[in-house]
């Protein structure tokens, strides 16, 4: 690696309110969800992932989707997003007026089953409308893009497959796409892959890093994809998350840990570290564990002194 033209900024999306409160166990009250997004945003985030308009038995932890939507007091520069995976949950979000939404499918067919509940095939077939009428409302539209380097029922994803699935969301509208590491079992050579094959479908400034943690690989996979030009990521205050169908996965990288990385290359983010850490403790505190961030520890004891 040589760390030679690195992006001179980084556009960060949280996730947390999304990705890390989604597996929660405990329920998180409505209101911790909102305090959190303001949390964020006073932070410096440009872009929240709020919620998702999915089955509430399903996840049930994302039921008071409306209630969180409602309930934040917006600032203008933030993107809000949230995921919708057929036109019923498109539909329920678009009440909430959300400036991006998501479809979500997967390059691994098992993963797909599992998580929605159909085929690859089918899941674009049911993307296409909602990617339709989020166009005609003005709504941007992400596609986030699971298990590209590894899954938990079929083990390693070849590049092509990634490809496959790009070339499909390319196909129906998906204005940009989210390069996930579902289960954090990446590693730099291989997220590199998922990427360039990404690449034959969207070009650099729509793609975007999504990394989980599980392996410890996370930062090194970001730092990867840096080199590639990615400058859009996605992460978790306080590494929350995993996904419930995604079983042993952990949190996204902790969005701590990324600006820590970034901002000693000299990359800039807009995000205050401090006031970040501090929206970490918020909801670590709640959840009654401390925060999966070694940044956000670290500066947490430096501050206790
Ligand atoms: P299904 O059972 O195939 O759907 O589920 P269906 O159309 O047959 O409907 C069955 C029931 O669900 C019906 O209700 C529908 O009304 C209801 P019932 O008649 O039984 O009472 N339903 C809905 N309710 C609310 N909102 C909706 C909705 N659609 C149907 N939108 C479905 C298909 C996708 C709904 C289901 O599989 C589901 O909700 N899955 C949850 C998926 C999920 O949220 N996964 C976690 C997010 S993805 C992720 O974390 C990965 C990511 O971070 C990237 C990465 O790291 O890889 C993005
Ligand atoms: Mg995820």
């Amino acid at each position: 690696m040589t760390l030679q033209n690195l992006p001179p900024q980084v556009r960060l999306i949280d996730v947390g309110p999304r990705d890390g409160l989604q597996n929660e166990k405990q329920p998180v009250p409505a209101a911790v969800k909102i305090e959190l997004v303001h949390r964020l945003q006073a932070a410096g985030l440009k872009e929240i992932e709020v919620t998702s308009y999915v089955s509430p038995k399903w996840v049930p932890q994302m039921a008071d989707n409306h209630e969180v939507m409602a309930g934040i007091t917006r600032q203008s520069g933030v993107r809000y997003s949230v995921l919708t995976p057929n036109l019923k949950g498109f539909e329920a979000a678009l009440q909430d007026k959300p400036d991006e939404i998501v479809v979500f499918g997967a390059a691994s067919e098992a993963f797909s089953q599992k998580n929605i509940n159909c085929s690859i095939a089918e899941s674009i077939e049911r993307f296409a409308p909602v990617v339709q009428a989020a166009l005609a409302a003005g709504i941007a539209v992400r596609g986030a893009m699971s298990c590209t380097v590894g899954c938990p029922y079929e083990g390693d994803i070849a590049p092509e497959r990634v490809a496959y699935l790009a070339g499909l969301m390319r196909g129906i509208g998906v204005q940009r796409v989210d390069v996930a590491d579902t289960i954090g079992v990446g590693t730099p050579r291989r997220v590199q892959a998922a990427i360039e094959a990404t690449l034959a479908h969207y070009d650099i400034d729509h793609i975007s890093g999504h990394f989980h943690d599980t392996y410890g690989q996370a930062l090194s996979n970001t730092l990867a994809a840096l080199e590639l030009g990615v400058w859009n990521f996605q992460s978790s205050v306080a590494g929350l998350g995993g996904c419930p169908y995604a079983k042993g996965a952990t949190g996204n990288v902790a969005t701590e840990d990324v600006v820590y990385l970034l901002h000693g290359m000299g990359i800039e983010t807009g995000i205050d570290l401090d006031a970040l850490v501090d929206a970490g403790q918020f909801i670590s505190e709640h959840l009654g564990r401390p925060s999966g961030s070694r940044v956000a520890r670290a500066l947490l004891s430096k501050r206790r002194g």
